[in-house]
């Protein structure tokens, strides 16, 4: 059964969050909006901080972040030493952050991504587990 999911994005990441949680709603995948609500610009590294924090509190759970190109709010969320945030631009990537980095928070560019990739590393991200074993100690490393 999948985990919980918390979306979070800024401005430049909203289109695509609307989009995956459309994508979320018709595959009746429970999930949390914890904002940005509109265009309006807000900055990246508060978004991040908010996703991150209710992670901490259900640590079962998995985010999704967006920004214009998944940089900068994946490098806020990596800031909190109990998150794994992957930048994924590939079905590959999705699939290699869980298998071998457990990684919690899936990171997205917005004005990067086709939607139609973008729903696919969704796909992948939420659909693949961690490969345990020798990835564990080097995970329980970072
Ligand atoms: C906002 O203009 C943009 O800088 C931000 O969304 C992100 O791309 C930063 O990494």
């Amino acid at each position: 059964m999948l985990s919980k999911i918390f979306l979070s994005s800024d401005h430049a990441g909203f289109e695509l969050k609307e989009k995956v949680k459309n994508f979320l709603i018709n595959n009746s995948i429970h999930f949390e909006d914890l904002g940005c609500t509109s265009l309006e610009a807000v900055d990246y590294p508060d978004y991040a901080k908010i996703l991150s924090k209710r992670l901490k509190k259900q640590n079962k759970a998995k985010g999704i972040l967006f920004c214009g190109t998944g940089i900068g709010i994946s490098m806020a969320a990596n800031r909190f030493s109990h998150i794994r945030a992957a930048l994924c631009t590939s079905v590959e990537m999705a699939s290699k952050c869980r298998k071998h980095n457990d990684a919690n928070v899936l990171a997205l560019g917005g004005r990067i991504l086709e939607d139609k990739l973008a729903l696919e590393i969704v796909k992948e991200f939420l659909y693949t587990d961690f490969e345990a074993g020798r990835h564990s100690l080097r995970v329980d490393k970072i």
